[in-house]
């Protein structure tokens, strides 16, 4: 796809998470001018903030290789083995979804990522025999959605562990602007703003957003991104001017008509809106919990008084203690 040519490939071009963009400026330096790996890296954080990206740029910026693969991708021990000893020294092996890691492959990984050891067994019965290969240094850069998914010994393992966060409006906005220029694409900075603002706090969809209003822009519009382009475009795609898109309104909506605002556990949400319950919490609730649509609590998700306010419902009766 298209969607390489939008990447920012060096740090100094990766817009916002600025936490993030300077520890890993420092570790970067360090571990080159030292000439040496970078350490094990683990990425968390909600799909489509650029955890792939950030893996690419720091390979870039540390001037190695990568091989990227997925968790669930390495079924056995051995196809974890052939991408390790297919590594030249310090690059960088990106394991994605790493938190899909079945357990056998994922003993493996342990005394590759502490000693550079690759030990495993080849064969079946009595010509079975174990294997131990010396690796080069190289650097894991997992990447998860959440952390807590992680079993305690692998995430011990890693030395540098970032989380990203959701992008504020600002930096979204700087990132639509920069991949329409790629696009060759006129846009103003209101209706870079526009899509920006309802875009999830993700750049993953604010891009994807930037290329359906760039579609109505061209055919409808006149082949400039404006505020009220943006904002016809918008409407027409169902994102409303929270950003919350079809899927999210069902979500609260089920929990304000079906749940009286919750408690609700989320297996019960997921089969009412008969999505995974994997959907709904790497996915769906991140964001509305974050902008205080949704509460967890140790009884289960409430929606509090935004929600009802977002679609313009009475707030019910005797639900005061609800923020
Ligand atoms: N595209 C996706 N994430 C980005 C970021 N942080 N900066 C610039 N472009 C991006």
């Amino acid at each position: 796809q298209q969607d390489r040519a939008i990447r920012p490939f060096r740090l100094a071009e990766y817009i916002g998470q600025p936490v993030v963009r300077e520890q890993m400026e420092l570790f970067i330096q360090a571990a080159k001018r030292r000439r040496e790996a970078l350490d094990h890296t683990l990425i968390f954080g909600p799909p489509g903030l650029g955890k792939t990206t950030l893996a690419n740029i720091i390979a870039e910026e540390m001037g190695v290789s990568i091989k990227s693969t997925s968790g669930p991708v390495l079924e056995r021990p051995g196809d974890l083995a052939a991408l390790l000893t297919n590594l030249e020294a310090n690059d960088v092996l990106f394991v994605d979804e790493i938190h899909r890691l079945s357990p056998i492959v994922e003993e493996v990984l342990y005394p590759a990522m502490e000693d550079y050891q690759l030990d495993i067994m080849i064969g079946e019965g009595p010509a079975a025999r174990s294997i131990k290969l010396d690796l080069p240094p190289f650097t894991l850069i997992g990447a998860t959605t959440r952390a807590g998914m992680l079993t305690n010994p692998l995430r011990d393992r890693f030395g540098i562990i970032q989380r990203l966060e959701f992008y504020g409006t600002a930096d979204l906005a700087t990132i639509v602007s920069r991949s329409a220029g790629i696009l060759g694409m006129p846009i103003e900075a209101d209706g870079a703003f526009e899509i920006a603002r309802r875009a999830r706090g993700t750049p993953r969809i604010a891009n994807r957003l930037l290329r359906r209003v760039r579609d109505f822009a061209e055919v409808r519009g006149e082949g400039r991104i404006s505020r009220q382009v943006a904002d016809r475009a918008l409407n027409l795609l169902d994102v409303d001017a929270s950003g919350f898109d079809q899927q999210d309104r069902r979500l609260l909506l089920t929990m304000i008509e079906k749940f009286d605002g919750g408690p609700v556990g989320v297996d019960s949400l997921a089969a009412a809106i008969s999505e995974e319950r994997h959907t709904i919490e790497d996915v769906l609730e991140p964001y509305l919990i974050q902008q205080g649509y949704i509460m967890r609590t140790p009884r289960g998700r409430v929606v509090t008084r935004h929600a009802y306010l977002h679609f313009g419902l009475n707030l019910p009766a005797g639900r005061g203690a609800v923020a």
